[in-house]
């Protein structure tokens, strides 16, 4: 805390130009709104890991409070966030990882489950068939990818009938992986699904496939099933994605958890939050339910800025009052 008593929360965000990204900062101040004393600095590393140790030297320079922090990868940004442990700032690391665990907590859904439910749904409905799929993957060195790759493949090791036929090695944007794919598709291979880590490379792939006039003859099952209408639960209800695996933000609970850190409270090291698959059984019901948080947390904003124009109105008049009185 300094001098004004001000809780000081310093969030390192990898970037800022997806809507997943958006949410969690959305959804980050609007819980920091709700205690006047937090004062949250969220810096942008635009995708770019040099500008991100940058800027979260930066925040140590400054003795944040606290430091929230989502690595673009986990090497390159573990040395830095052990830099602010070993200058007494306690680091919750949120959504991907650092590399040895020095850190004081993580938040973040268990990705190695996400992988696992995709490829069990898969299997689910395709038991005694053959199976060919394309595994498009997210940005390698980044944990989600590693994981998610890894508890799909655990699942689909253990059935003869599935195989990966094919790889792309992606970079969490669709744009990184329509060429390969486009190339992979008019040489022939067959697919039968298109695992992507996310829902942006999994729309990615529909859009190359539907070029091609194949997208009804291949599945596509991507992460991340955000509401909204460019979000995958959408993609669920238009028929585009087969599924997706729920991979919540957590902003919220990160800026409660950053509480607690400072509070001296005893927090678990990994704060695992739930994920589930959304597929056209459940889409509508997800849909409803997000679409009413959406609701409550637009009445909260509309709730926060009246209490504030209300304050202006008193500490205004109040101002009034003393100038009146002094005349
Ligand atoms: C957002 C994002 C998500 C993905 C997550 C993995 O920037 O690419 O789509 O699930 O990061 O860290």
């Amino acid at each position: 805390e300094n001098e004004e008593g001000k809780i000081r929360i310093g969030f390192s965000q990898a970037m800022t130009n997806d809507d997943w990204r958006r949410s969690m900062n959305n959804s980050m101040k609007l819980q920091a709104s709700m205690n006047p004393e937090i004062d949250l600095q969220i810096k942008d590393a635009n995708y770019d890991v040099l500008t991100q140790i940058k800027q979260i030297d930066e925040l140590i320079a400054d003795s944040v409070d606290v430091l929230i922090v989502s690595p673009i990868q986990s090497k390159p940004i573990t040395s830095v966030v052990k830099k602010a442990i070993k200058a007494g700032i306690p680091v919750l690391v949120v959504d991907r990882k650092t590399e040895d665990q020095q850190y004081t907590s993580y938040l973040g859904a268990d990705n190695i489950e996400i992988g696992r439910n995709a490829a069990k749904e898969i299997i689910a409905s395709n038991y005694n068939d053959s199976i060919r799929i394309i595994e498009i993957k997210g940005l390698a060195g980044s944990s989600p990818a590693e994981e998610r790759g890894m508890g799909f493949h655990q699942i689909i090791n253990q059935f003869n009938q599935a195989q990966v036929v094919a790889t792309i090695n992606g970079n969490w944007e669709k744009e990184s992986v329509q060429n390969r794919l486009r190339v992979l598709l008019k040489e022939g291979v067959k697919a039968d699904y298109i695992f992507a880590h996310n829902d942006r490379m999994a729309v990615g792939a529909w859009e190359v496939a539907r070029e091609l006039g194949i997208e009804n003859e291949i599945s596509f099952i991507g992460v991340d099933g955000l509401a909204g209408t460019n979000g995958g639960i959408q993609a669920v209800k238009n028929g585009v994605l087969k599924a997706t695996v729920l991979y919540p933000t957590g902003g919220d609970e990160a800026i409660k958890l950053a509480l607690n850190i400072l509070n001296n409270e005893s927090i678990p090291k990994n704060n695992i939050l739930s994920t589930t698959i959304i597929n056209e059984l459940n889409a509508d019901i997800m849909n409803n339910q997000f679409e009413k948080i959406n609701d409550q947390q637009a009445q909260m904003e509309e709730q926060l800025a009246a209490i504030k124009k209300q304050e202006e109105l008193y500490y205004s008049q109040n101002n009034l009052l003393k100038i009146t009185m002094a005349l």
